[in-house]
């Protein structure tokens, strides 16, 4: 049986259409909610409609950019570092799911998500390759779903002009219908190519709303893929804070997020009302840990994609079975840098409330860049610091301190390793190895045991590098 989403029925026809029209349409035009971005225009009823594809392709938008761009970095830095420092293996076996596909080309020849994967792994196995001796192959399945019929027309033309009509039917099946139905075929595929397990899927869904991939649906395929599916989830996070502004609308659309399971409405419209708080913050910091504790995915990050100089942007939240994965998404967001944006603070536990953290992170969102950066190593210094002589006097190892307080920040694992580093030179900090011994002082490997500091490291010196044979 296919998954229901509940409450498809209180959304409006997502694709292409006003947000405002059809929950709106019955209230007096005084009493709509005010949009966040005031600036949508005419134009933006172009975006994602390719019903005269043959004539007039839809235009590709600044935040749109940003958002392809995280998606082919991710992609490729996926690959790379999966298939990095294994000489003897000569093939690495992934599925990508892309499960709103679009037509895959815009006005001016510009790539759509399919192109981007595609291309994402053939770069990516390039990259692999310069340093070998002995070639690897990406086998790669590809899926792309697209319930629009012109979009799917679209798609299939542009594939087969460009290179891939041989593909077609072999490591690219086009599905036309929607991916709420059509996951059931690619889970079904998956589980024949890998029946012993160990498939590696990810699922790029980059739906126009917001509940076609809703989290109980993310969590039924993740548990068909015995836990290893990873899922980048795009969602419209203009139509959330507008209709966070309604509490009459917003009860509506609220079971369609699938998240009330787990967060009472009451709670996210009490902190909707808090005129300290961007809407976007209020769906970062409530709706992002509940939209991951329904997935049932272990590491996850909730930022959104904002190209500089535009209000407009995405929710992207990332869904990972491994904490290899979400480091490596952090680290295109810092990559990116200012096209990404936290609504929080930069310390630990970064989407809670603090008096004394930087107001602007709740209003008006901090992007990844280089001050932000600096911020989180000092905020993050004093944080870890207290968090290791508060709860961890007995010791815990690096791997599971990573694991444990990933979620809870805008580090990635190399920021996190650079603040311990620091901590250990400044005594808060003892690192020692699994069976004890010297302390270490400008390193840190996975099995290491971190413990609250006994005394000052004076002298830092560094370690001699090995000497070849
Ligand atoms: C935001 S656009 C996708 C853009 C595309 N990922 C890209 O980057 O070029 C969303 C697409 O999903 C399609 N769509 C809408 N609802 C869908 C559903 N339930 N299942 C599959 N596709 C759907 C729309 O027709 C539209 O083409």
């Amino acid at each position: 049986m296919a998954f229901q989403p509940s409450a498809s029925l209180l959304m409006p026809d997502a694709k292409k259409t006003n947000p405002d029209a059809g929950l709106f349409s019955e209230l007096p035009e005084s009493k709509r909610p005010k949009r966040v971005d005031e600036s949508r225009s005419a134009d933006d009823e172009q975006l994602f409609d390719w019903s005269s594809w043959q004539s007039k392709l839809p235009p590709l938008k600044k935040h749109s950019v940003a958002k392809l761009d995280v998606l082919r970095s991710y992609i490729e830095d996926y690959i790379t570092i999966l298939c990095t420092g294994n000489p003897g293996q000569d093939r690495f076996r992934l599925t990508l799911v892309d499960g709103f596909a679009g037509g895959g080309i815009y006005e001016g020849d510009s790539f759509g998500s399919p192109f981007v994967l595609l291309q994402a792994v053939k770069v990516a196995e390039a990259r692999v390759n310069q340093t070998r001796t002995k070639p690897l192959t990406i086998e790669c399945n590809y899926y792309f779903v697209e319930a629009d019929e012109a979009a799917a027309n679209c798609l299939d033309y542009q594939l087969r002009q460009r290179g891939y009509a041989h593909e077609i039917g072999k490591s690219i099946t086009l599905i036309r219908g929607k991916f709420e139905t059509a996951y059931e075929r690619i889970i079904a595929d998956v589980q024949q190519r890998h029946s012993r397990g160990g498939s590696r899927v990810i699922f790029f869904l980059d739906q126009c709303g917001y509940s076609d991939a809703p989290p109980p649906l993310l969590r039924a395929i993740s548990e068909k893929l015995n836990l290893k599916a990873e899922f980048i989830v795009n969602l419209a996070i203009d139509w959330l804070t507008t209709y966070l502004r309604d509490e009459k609308t917003f009860r509506k659309i609220y079971p369609s997020l699938g998240v009330d399971a787990v967060l009472p409405i009451e709670k996210v419209l009490a902190a909707a009302k808090n005129e300290a708080f961007d809407p976007q913050y209020v769906v970062e910091s409530l709706i992002g840990p509940a939209f991951q504790q329904v997935s049932g995915s272990p590491f996850f990050s909730p930022f959104y994609i904002q190209a500089p100089k535009s209000n407009r942007g995405y929710w992207l939240v990332h869904l990972a079975p491994a904490r290899r994965a979400r480091s490596a998404m952090l680290d295109v967001h810092w990559r990116v840098g200012n096209g990404c944006r936290h609504f929080g603070h930069t310390g630990l536990d970064m989407l809670s409330f603090k008096s004394d953290a930087n107001p602007s992170g709740y209003l008006t969102g901090l992007e990844f860049g280089e001050s932000i950066r600096s911020s989180v190593k000092d905020k993050l210094t004093h944080d870890l610091s207290r968090e290791i002589r508060d709860k961890h006097s007995a010791g815990i190892s690096y791997r599971e301190f990573q694991d444990a307080y990933c979620n809870r920040t805008m580090a990635n694992d190399e920021i996190v390793r650079q603040v311990l580093i620091r901590l250990m030179q400044e005594g808060e900090i003892d690192v020692s190895g699994k069976q004890g011994g010297a302390k270490r002082v400008d390193s840190i490997v996975p099995d290491d045991i971190i413990k609250p500091g006994t005394g000052r490291v004076l002298l830092v010196v560094p370690r001699s590098p090995k000497k070849r044979k």
